[in-house]
């Protein structure tokens, strides 16, 4: 009797939860669009952030660096109000990256912004900001910290004691950022080297992450696979929940002298083949040593903020698309309707094909223009487009149909 209580318990438990586990993601699917945000010591050095390893500057020499990081220009609030003047849902703050230094007060690390340097909890200024704002927010921990003794140079393997004091210090650190930040949305690990769940007790750590925090999300970089996986610098769709994660020039951290930065239109494009292959995209900004976002990551951003004004509801919550339009780009589903994004404006008549769904109606997000639709079977042609495109960036199509989308099976006459 007792072992059938416990079984149908278990059952009810399990429906519980597994149901929840389903719909906490859906605010993430439909964000489709977050901010990554690369800050620490290193950002005040502006060569990325990767100099400790890269240029194997001493920890006795590093910790000089964070006793000059003194960030008079972070204002949290702001980061956060330009991520949603861009349209941007949710934000990704590098709680501490893989120098180890700790944007927050840490129980059990001395290398704290709270203890060298500021001498402020830099995190809990950001969290209170997301929270104040109603801005979803996450933490990314790089589980690998170069400060620790023989940890550098990179490389495996190393020993059960030397990596033992790091695996101790990262759970609890992780315990830390989740009960002393108020609600902590996702949780962004990085930096799994040696890339071994065994090592790290990867298992122990996300069960002790969901007890604390039960709705958050984590990605796949604690090697257990989680709730979505993370293309770096890549477009790749997976079965799986998605993001793609992306500098905005070459680099991470702070750089001011690299210039290959993205221009806006091709920021756009990448956002929505993300959003087109049912996928998010985080995009990165690199705020200086004094915590100021570049003045052309901000430019940028408000263009694309201008941009998802007139045309977000073509990016959130977005999925592929049955009826596809690839002669002039690619498309996306929302709901019953399709946007065609056109990336190759086809002059007065836009022709596409496959369509097995009477088109009812069509119009350009950018001006609300309505389109003549003429159609025979599964062909289309809109016309009455302006001979150019109306956007300077990325021209959308809202297609609705009778019914929903639908494609035809490819019919050879
Ligand atoms: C890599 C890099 C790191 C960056 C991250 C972003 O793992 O080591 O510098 O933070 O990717 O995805």
């Amino acid at each position: 009797m007792k072992k059938l209580l416990v079984i149908v318990l278990a059952f009810f438990l399990s429906q519980l939860f597994g149901q929840k586990s389903d719909n906490k993601i859906s605010w993430w699917k439909e964000a489709r669009f977050g901010m990554f945000i690369h800050w620490g010591v290193y950002s005040a050095e502006g060569r990325g952030e990767w100099i400790m390893y890269q240029e194997h500057i001493p920890f006795g020499e590093y910790r000089k660096l964070a006793e000059n990081f003194h960030p008079d220009n972070f204002h949290p609030a702001e980061w956060v109000a330009l991520a949603k003047e861009a349209g941007m849902k949710y934000v990704v703050l590098t709680t501490r990256h893989h120098d180890g230094y700790c944007l927050y007060d840490s129980r059990v690390s001395d290398f704290t912004s709270v203890k060298i340097g500021p001498g402020r909890d830099l995190v809990a200024e950001f969290a209170d900001a997301c929270h104040k704002a109603g801005m979803k927010m996450g933490f990314y921990y790089s589980l690998t910290d170069w400060h620790f003794p023989d940890i550098l140079p990179q490389g495996y393997p190393k020993s059960d004691e030397i990596l033992r004091p790091l695996v101790k210090q990262a759970h609890e650190q992780v315990r830390e950022l989740l009960t002393k930040y108020g609600k902590v949305d996702i949780l962004w690990f990085d930096g799994m080297t040696p890339g071994d769940t065994n090592v790290w007790k990867s298992g122990d750590l996300i069960r002790m992450a969901r007890l604390l925090q039960p709705e958050i999300l984590i990605n796949d970089r604690a090697g257990t696979g989680e709730d979505f996986v993370t293309p770096e610098n890549v477009v790749t769709a997976h079965s799986q929940p998605w993001e793609s994660c992306y500098t905005m020039n070459r680099t991470w951290g702070f750089a001011p002298f690299d210039y290959n930065y993205k221009p806006v239109a091709e920021l756009i494009r990448l956002l929505t083949s993300c959003a087109s292959q049912g996928g998010n995209f985080l995009l990165n900004v690199s705020p200086d040593g004094d915590g100021k976002i570049p003045d052309q990551q901000t430019q940028s951003l408000l263009e694309i903020g201008k941009w998802m004004k007139l045309h977000g509801e073509a990016v959130y919550n977005a999925s592929s698309s049955p009826v596809v339009a690839s002669n002039l780009g690619f498309q996306c589903r929302v709901g019953d309707k399709v946007y065609l994004f056109i990336q190759r404006w086809p002059g007065t008549v836009l022709p596409f094909a496959w369509c097995g769904s009477m088109v009812k109606s069509a119009r350009i997000l950018a001006t609300g223009q309505s389109l003549k639709i003429e159609q025979k079977d599964d062909r289309v042609w809109l016309r009455g487009l302006p001979a150019t495109p109306p956007d300077s960036y990325m021209n959308v199509v809202e297609l609705t149909f009778e019914g929903p989308p639908k494609a035809t099976t490819p019919a050879y006459r």
